[in-house]
């Protein structure tokens, strides 16, 4: 019998340290206002310098795999996405296997930036399509303060450190109904991190001679963003033969609420069925997603039968959109 992907457990871990807007204006010049009217941000979470990202994925996991009801032995593969790895290699799917005895699992790491957790899903949900596997972990794990520069005005303001994860199990009945994923790898250079090819002129983006850091062209980011955003969906909605009217949730990337808020206009769709964490943790890129997932599913927001939709977008350019019917 052909079997699907289900989730049955939900997690997520945000650091301790709270920055608020005050904070940053004594670092850049900036103001708390800047950062309200133009992002919706108030406060996001810094993790320690000193603390690797994975931590907060090993917390998420051990929290999501407790939920779920299974064994981290269950476990078949650990998938993780992630933009800011504690290591080129080892793998963070590998560090965080470790760290929570998934001891028969099989470990990658998937890199789609911001849109990161929805290509996960994808994938997991095609390993249990084709049966290979029964039981994933797909993780979102993200320390992003470790590759801003904080003397960026540009940058600087918009992120945060946090971690999401789902258990995905194999089901008779479809939990994630359908998903569309996409690039536009023409537009790489919109959003860039240098890893280990230091060009000059990546070198001359960047300001402070700092080179392993984010640059990104906020502008066009948030034009592609809107517009990628409402295709995504109305797509998925056309293939699901479905209208705007039978979605209960929308939970979308976290990364402006003007972007948020044009989408969602432009799909016709309330925005108080929008699912938002952004005022509180900024942008945790790819972890934005499953963090408010979690964070609703907690607060009893998400019930039984409801259908909800999660989307995102970001570096590549990138854009993931999936359906999902809550068991
Ligand atoms: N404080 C005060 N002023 C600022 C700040 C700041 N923190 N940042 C920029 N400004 C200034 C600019 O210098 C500019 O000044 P100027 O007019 O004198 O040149 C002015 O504000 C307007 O700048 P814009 O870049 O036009 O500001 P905009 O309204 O577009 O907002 C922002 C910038 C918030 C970055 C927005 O473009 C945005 O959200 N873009 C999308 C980003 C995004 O979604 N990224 C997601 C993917 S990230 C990933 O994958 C890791």
């Amino acid at each position: 019998m052909k079997k699907f992907g289900t989730i049955i457990g939900l997690g997520y871990c945000l650091p301790d340290n709270i920055v608020n807007n005050n904070d940053l204006e004594k670092m850049v010049d900036t103001s708390d206002q800047w950062i309200r009217e133009r992002t919706g941000i108030l406060r996001r979470r810094i993790l320690d310098r000193e603390k690797p990202s994975s931590d907060m994925g090993i917390e998420a996991s051990l929290k999501a795999i407790k939920n779920s009801g299974i064994e981290a032995s269950e476990i078949d593969l650990v998938i993780v996405s992630t933009e800011s790895p504690d290591y080129l290699t080892p793998s963070m799917a590998c560090i965080i296997q470790g760290g929570i005895d998934a001891v028969n699992a099989a470990a990658f790491d998937l890199n789609a930036a911001c849109s990161g957790f929805v290509y996960a899903l994808t994938v997991a949900d095609q390993f249990i399509q084709t049966g290979m596997y029964k039981n994933i972990l797909v993780v979102a794990c993200e320390g992003l303060s470790k590759v801003v520069d904080w003397k960026d005005r540009n940058t600087c303001v918009l992120f945060g450190d946090g971690a999401g994860a789902c258990v995905l199990t194999a089901s008779d009945e479809p939990g994630i109904l359908g998903y569309d994923i996409g690039a536009d790898g023409k537009k790489y250079k919109n959003i860039t991190i240098p890893c280990t090819h230091f060009s000059e002129e990546e070198l001359f983006k960047r300001k402070n001679k700092r080179d392993q850091v984010i640059y990104m062209e906020g502008r066009e980011v948030f034009k592609f963003a809107v517009n990628a955003m409402t295709d995504s969906v109305n797509k998925l909605l056309r293939e699901q033969d479905l209208s705007i009217e039978d979605i209960d949730w929308i939970i979308p990337h976290q990364a402006n609420m003007r972007i948020i808020n044009n989408s969602v206009s432009k799909m016709n769709f309330p925005i108080e069925k929008v699912i938002i964490t952004l005022d509180e943790y900024g942008n945790t890129s790819s972890a934005s997603i499953p963090i408010a997932l979690a964070e609703a599913y907690d607060s009893g927001k998400i019930k039984s039968g409801q259908k909800i939709i999660l989307v995102g977008f970001g570096g590549g350019l990138t854009w993931a959109s999936t359906l999902i019917q809550w068991i």
